[in-house]
């Protein structure tokens, strides 16, 4: 991320600014990786600290289906049930200790509460639907294809134009970043990169609201959601500088890198993290060397287990592909293109697919919800 600043802020941090009425604004400083990470400074009408109400918690942990996790699998992600509620409309389907895969298809959004992960970063990656994001940092309008990106403890409420919404939500328990190898050493994307910082929406801050009430929260902590009541709006916020803050990134504005020859999954890459990538596969030229194949080959990733979210268009490599179709390809055993699809591909132009894909690190672990949804043929499927 790079420097961004909303609303009013002081000319120097950490001095004297004053409302109209002579009192103080409240400066808060929200920092990340215990202050050695990025951070932004907050300017509020009142003290974000006025806590009313703790609740119980209310465990969301997510639980192992089995250990048995050496297996191609398909999920057929659309299968997953609308429901009414945006909190409970996130089943997380994959998991490890370093991120959490969830579908969701939210009738409405978070209605009369504000949530706050402060356990991850997540990406709310849209694949149905459209709506607006309000934050303490601002609005964001999001719509299909866009990857929202919410630093860990951005307070929002989401609210979605229709009933019609699928989403994919990848929650990160480290720092979400833009690939390393695209910044110069003062952060700024450089041009080998496939998008830049135009293509990043930040926030609009709206005028602060100065409220008292009863203010609902859900904030997650360590897999418990902690019901809190606090008595001042949360979205009293003047003004606000900093790095962090969240943003919108279009998987429309990922320029694909292509070549020669099959280009590698990196090429791909649009987000990085200390246990997982997020790359985008987008509509893009074929290889063309006069005798490249188009179809990749078949590989064996042996440290990394591969997730393909599908999203649209038309999959070259795999056959009975539907929207919202998860496989997941895990390290240890080879896996490519299924039958056939690597002479069909020979001397095709182009694509239109669209995916997502998240390679993590380490082993991931399947839930009931994600067995509930699994086509359990499935690794049969290259014998076809
Ligand atoms: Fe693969």
């Amino acid at each position: 991320m790079h420097y961004h600043s909303e609303g009013k802020i002081p000319q120097k941090r950490h001095t004297q600014f004053r409302q109209p009425n002579g009192t103080l604004y409240s400066e808060e400083l929200f920092s990340t990786e215990g202050f050695h990470d990025k951070y932004s400074i907050l300017y509020h009408i009142n003290p974000p600290t006025r806590i009313t109400q703790v609740g119980d918690p209310i465990d969301v942990a997510p639980v192992k289906a089995s250990n048995k996790e050496l297996k191609h699998r398909c999920l057929n992600g659309f299968k997953v049930a609308p429901v009414d509620d945006y909190l409970e409309s996130r089943k997380v389907v994959l998991f490890n200790n370093d991120c959490r895969m969830s579908l969701a298809a939210p009738k409405t959004g978070t209605k009369d509460y504000y949530f706050k992960n402060a356990d991850c970063d997540e990406v709310i990656f849209i694949h149905k639907g459209s709506g607006t994001l309000q934050t303490n940092y601002g609005i964001l309008k999001f719509s299909y294809g866009d990857y929202v990106v919410v630093p860990r403890g951005t307070i929002y409420q989401i609210n979605f134009d229709t009933e019609d919404n699928r989403l994919l939500i990848v929650e990160s328990t480290a720092p979400i970043t833009t690939p390393q190898r695209y910044r110069s050493e003062y952060g700024q994307l450089m041009e080998h990169s496939p998008f830049c910082e135009r293509d990043i929406v930040k926030p609009t801050l709206p005028e602060p609201i100065d409220e008292r009430g009863n203010f609902k929260f859900f904030i997650k902590k360590k897999d418990k959601l902690y019901p809190y009541e606090y008595l001042d709006h949360p979205f009293d916020v003047v003004g606000w500088d900093g790095y962090h803050y969240p943003y919108i990134f279009s998987i429309h504005n990922f320029e694909p890198i292509t070549g020669r020859v099959h280009q590698p999954p990196p090429v791909h890459q649009t987000f990085d993290t200390k246990g997982f990538v997020i790359c985008s596969f987008v509509p893009r030229l074929y290889d063309y060397h006069p005798l490249s194949i188009p179809a990749p080959y078949f590989h064996s990733n042996i440290d990394s287990d591969e997730v393909l979210y599908y999203v649209d268009g038309d999959f070259m490599s795999r056959k009975h592909v539907e929207q919202g179709m998860i496989t997941l390809h895990p390290g240890g055993i080879p896996h490519g293109p299924h039958p056939g699809t690597i002479e069909k591909s020979i001397g095709a132009k182009g694509t239109e697919e669209l995916a997502v894909m998240v390679d993590t690190f380490s082993p991931l672990f399947m839930t009931k919800d994600a067995v509930s949804i699994e086509d359990p043929s499935y690794y049969k499927s290259w014998l076809d």
